[in-house]
């Protein structure tokens, strides 16, 4: 019989009620443990799931260092991410880390070295969610075995509105550079940069420019207003693997934009569209029997749907496969991000590489401002 899976869930905000759902639908698999500061969120949630009051927590390393736990899923503020994957490569606690992998370089960059360093392979998964879209993983087979000839230029962008000026959002931990790390750039912007890596390849050399269209917020405490001290817009031109150019864009203030990611990827022979507004439907692009461009509307198939927490799973109980994001996706994503936010420190184009190579924290784009 199939061993069942005990998770440790830490952090009890919003996306851990998304992942908890699909935990409720993975057969042999089961939330046993939870964490979160919030000690009454704990008491709610623990009594609602009828989770074991010994297996309720309101610190991460306790429950990393409970038995009972086979896997940890961490669902956190970006500021406690570091500390959380850590415990768990230093306890071999398999882990699934929610997106952006870290707040900074510096910290993905630790990450890594002690990963490295370990004697044993750490079973660590970034939640990089729009992998486990099916018109993403169709577009991926598609471009992979030249269904649209040669990749000549993909274009990405990833717009919500919540921040706009009419919703009057007050401050929260998105827009604190101390917790957050970056704004939209982290937020939504990680989501582009997996994808593009993902679909077509590594962004290697970076132009940005990045800005704050709300300056101040309300302190939903105090009533005051405080700075925003990072981003809500930014934009960055990169050249990926093989020369390829790709444009990035992405807001917070884009209004009527709920959750639009859209991507196209155009090839030599062949153009794909995709879209988390699209559903299931890949557009595919390509000439007709005289030559001409008709547009096709594939309506994916069933095969192309996995869910990320069976992914995890899975992963959890030896299955490992090939696009899932690792430990190394995750800092091969915020060495990107950081290079973005050089760029545009810098005003000049910054390669991966310079990233690699400098030592010590760079400065950060809210610091450039003042
Ligand atoms: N993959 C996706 O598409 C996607 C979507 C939304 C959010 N996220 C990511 O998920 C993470 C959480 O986002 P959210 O929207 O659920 O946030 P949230 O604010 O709704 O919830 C975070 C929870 O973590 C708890 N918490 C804070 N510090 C803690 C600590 N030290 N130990 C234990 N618990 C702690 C908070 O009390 C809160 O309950 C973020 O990193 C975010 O970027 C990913």
């Amino acid at each position: 019989m199939m061993k069942e899976i005990r998770l440790g869930l830490i952090g009890l905000g919003g996306m851990a009620s998304v992942h908890a759902e699909q935990i409720e639908r993975i057969a042999g698999a089961s939330i046993t443990a939870i964490c979160d500061l919030d000690t009454a969120k704990v008491a709610e949630w623990g009594s609602k799931h009828g989770i074991e009051l010994s297996s309720q927590y309101s610190s991460p390393e306790d429950l990393i260092r409970d038995s009972g736990v086979d896997a940890v899923l961490s669902i956190t503020p970006n500021n406690v991410h570091y500390e959380i994957i850590r415990l768990c490569l230093i306890h071999s606690m398999p882990i699934m880390t929610e997106k952006p992998f870290t707040r900074t370089y510096a910290e993905a960059k630790k990450l890594m070295e002690i990963s490295e360093s370990l004697q044993t392979a750490s079973t660590c998964m970034v939640g990089f969610s729009y992998r486990y879209t099916p018109s993403f993983r169709l577009a991926r087979e598609m471009i992979r075995s030249g269904k649209i000839g040669k990749v000549r230029h993909v274009f990405l962008q990833y717009l919500q509105q919540w921040g706009g000026p009419l919703f009057e959002t007050k401050m929260n931990w998105r827009m604190d550079r101390s917790i957050t790390g970056t704004g939209a750039l982290g937020d939504l912007g990680s989501h582009m940069v997996d994808a593009a890596r993902f679909l077509v390849g590594e962004p290697l050399e970076i132009s940005a420019i990045m800005s704050s269209l709300i300056a101040q917020r309300e302190d939903p405490l105090t009533g005051s207003p405080v700075d925003v001290d990072v981003d809500d817009f930014t934009a960055f031109v990169a050249v990926l693997t093989d020369g390829i150019p790709a444009v990035f864009q992405t807001s917070r203030n884009a209004y009527g934009s709920q959750n639009q990611f859209e991507i196209s990827v155009y090839g030599d022979t062949g153009a794909l569209q995709m879209g988390w507004e699209y559903g299931d439907t890949l557009h595919w692009t390509h000439p007709n029997e005289e030559g001409k461009p008709i547009k096709e509307e594939i309506q994916v198939s069933e095969e192309y749907r996995l869910q990320q927490m069976q992914d995890f799973v899975d992963l959890v109980r030896g299955t490992v496969r090939e696009e899932t994001a690792t430990l190394r996706d995750g800092y091969l994503n915020q060495r990107v991000l950081e290079a973005v936010e050089q760029a545009y420190v810098s005003k000049r184009t910054i390669t991966v590489a310079e990233i690699e190579a400098a030592s010590g924290v760079m400065q950060s784009a809210s610091e450039v401002k003042k």
